[in-house]
């Protein structure tokens, strides 16, 4: 599923990828099962799961293990992401809304309760002002 050679992937076709993802993850204490499919520049895709663990702190969610997935080998520019929580609709958490904005600001944001009924949003409307490196130069 990693790796997908083409680049205008469709919106539904990704969002497959994520509800499929799903079945890897690990999610004994929500039972909430998230999947995630990013789509670099280039035409990869790198999917994720959420990644529970008991300490509770040590959860990972399913868009950031997609993103560190990418940037481990190499990716960092990305167009989109779908993303599905038990099969439906599951919108970014606020930590992976920045995460992604680290290396992708203007990122395609797409979940829905079914692949015909996918919303596809901005990151950038999804998190006004997020923060950047450039932030901190206020001289
Ligand atoms: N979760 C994600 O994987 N992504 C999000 O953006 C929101 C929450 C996971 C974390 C936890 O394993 C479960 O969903 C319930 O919060």
């Amino acid at each position: 599923m990693d790796n997908n050679s083409e680049t205008n992937i469709s919106n539904k076709e990704l969002f497959r990828m994520a509800v499929e993802a799903e079945k890897n993850s690990y999610a004994p204490f929500s039972n909430f099962h998230v999947g995630a499919a990013l789509l670099s520049k280039d035409g990869k895709v790198f999917t994720g799961v959420n990644v529970e663990n008991s300490s509770l702190g040590g959860t990972i969610c399913a868009e950031r293990t997609a993103c560190t997935k990418a940037v481990s080998e190499g990716t960092r520019e990305f167009t989109k992401i779908a993303i599905s929580g038990n099969g439906g609709e599951a919108w970014p958490c606020g930590i992976c809304r920045q995460f992604l904005y680290e290396f992708a600001p203007d990122i395609r944001v797409i979940t829905g309760p079914d692949e015909d009924h996918l919303m596809d949003m901005s990151l950038g409307d999804a998190l006004p002002h997020g923060f950047r490196l450039e932030s901190c130069d206020n001289e």
